[in-house]
């Protein structure tokens, strides 16, 4: 694999279109393969403490002339706070709008920096290069970024597209297990909402990706890029049918609402068990079969991604679960809108869902679990 030549993703937006590379060992040609992409020989790094101790020298050893800003790790740091830092270094360094800001991190570092870079003299150049499967496969690509607030999470944010994504297989041999694991729910999204063969392809393949096999995740991370580049081109500014992305993910920002935000439980571990609850829910519908219900259940149970959620505690109350739900940025008019599934591969958005449906389902949930 890390001789294979890397592979090209494009996100056909105009204008504002560019390319996700994708391969292993990337970091170590940055300087050469960011070079086109950079109107000047300045630029940022914005990164977290456990990445900059794993990849600053390779960065840097790749020819790169860059300073680097190192944040805290986690979740917190996608804050006011950690913003206003941000944009008081780069001032600091007296960047301007040529220059680049270059998120090395995960979905943390990519959000944050790309809405720095988004307001940053009212926009500057910016790329992606993202180091956990979650990042390569969701938040690096489609420009969505964003800061959390006391009232919620990303509340406060700008679609903002970078013009480079830097997709390095081999930074993943260094991601903890369950970080591994929570990115490749949201490459399960992408079969369910709308690829059954793909789906097919990881009820196969998905031990590999887990093992670290680079040729089996560089191909999920294509397929999964491919499928995030088609949607975001057809609907950047969420108007329809981006909402797809959000399977399992109504019910899965209630969980972790409900968690507290913070490591008790990840955005992937709360968007798998959110994509059971989409399936079993659209099953009690009449919407989705029950075999397609079991079969994704079982392909999650089989990977370990659920074993961490202790969904049934999260579950005690289901009128303050619900009352997270309706918090949802999806929902209009004060309905819920949710990603209901006619199979698997057949997803689709439901506006005004019935409250009462929801609330049924998620008590008769709470007392199947005990
Ligand atoms: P993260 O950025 O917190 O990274 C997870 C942990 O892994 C951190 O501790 C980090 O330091 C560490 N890490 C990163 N790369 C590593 C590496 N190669 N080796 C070892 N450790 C490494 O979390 P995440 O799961 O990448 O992203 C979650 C965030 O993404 C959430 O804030 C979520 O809201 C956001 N998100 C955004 C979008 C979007 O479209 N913008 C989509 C999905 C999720
Ligand atoms: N992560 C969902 C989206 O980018 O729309």
């Amino acid at each position: 694999m890390s001789s294979a030549p890397a592979q090209h993703v494009r996100v056909d937006l105009g204008p504002r279109s560019y390319d996700i590379v994708i391969g292993a060992g990337l970091l170590s040609q940055a300087a050469a393969l960011l070079r086109p992409h950079l109107a000047s020989d300045k630029a940022v790094i914005v990164t977290d403490e456990t990445v900059a101790a794993l990849y600053k020298d390779v960065l840097d050893h790749s020819g790169l002339n860059a300073v680097f800003i190192v944040l805290p790790a986690g979740e917190r740091t996608k804050s006011f706070t950690y913003l206003q830092e941000v944009l008081s270094a780069m001032l600091a360094h007296g960047l301007e709008r040529n220059d680049a800001v270059i998120a090395l991190g995960g979905g943390v570092i990519g959000d944050l920096t790309g809405f720095a870079a988004s307001v940053y003299k009212r926009g500057c150049r910016f790329i992606q290069i993202p180091t956990t499967l979650l990042s390569q496969v969701d938040s690096a690509v489609g420009g969505k970024t964003a800061i959390n607030v006391p009232q919620g999470k990303n509340l406060i944010g700008a679609f903002y597209q970078p013009k480079l994504v830097l997709s390095d297989m081999s930074v993943l041999s260094t991601l903890p297990e369950r970080e591994l694991k929570s990115g490749y729910a949201e490459v399960v999204k992408y079969g369910l909402l709308g690829d059954a063969d793909f789906f097919t392809w990881l009820e196969d393949a998905g031990a590999k990706i887990l093992a670290g096999d680079l040729a089996a995740t560089a191909e999920a991370v294509r397929k999964s890029c491919e499928a995030k580049a088609r949607i975001v081109a057809q609907d950047e500014h969420e108007r329809g049918q981006r909402a797809l992305l959000n399977l399992g993910h109504s019910f899965g920002h209630a969980l972790e609402a409900q968690a507290g935000y913070g490591g008790n439980l990840l955005h992937g571990e709360a968007v798998s068990a959110g994509m059971e609850m989409a399936f079993e829910f659209s099953a009690r519908l009449g919407l989705c079969p029950k075999e397609d219900t079991a079969r994704v259940k079982a392909h999650l149970k089989t990977l370990g991604l659920t074993t961490t959620v202790d969904t049934r505690q999260l579950l005690q109350a289901p009128e303050t679960f619900l009352s997270h739900m309706q918090h949802d940025k999806k929902n209009e008019g004060g309905a819920l809108t949710l990603i209901l599934t006619r199979a698997i591969g057949q997803a689709f958005v439901q506006k005004g869902a019935s409250t009462q449906d929801v609330l049924a389902y998620l008590q008769d949930l709470k007392e199947a679990l005990g």
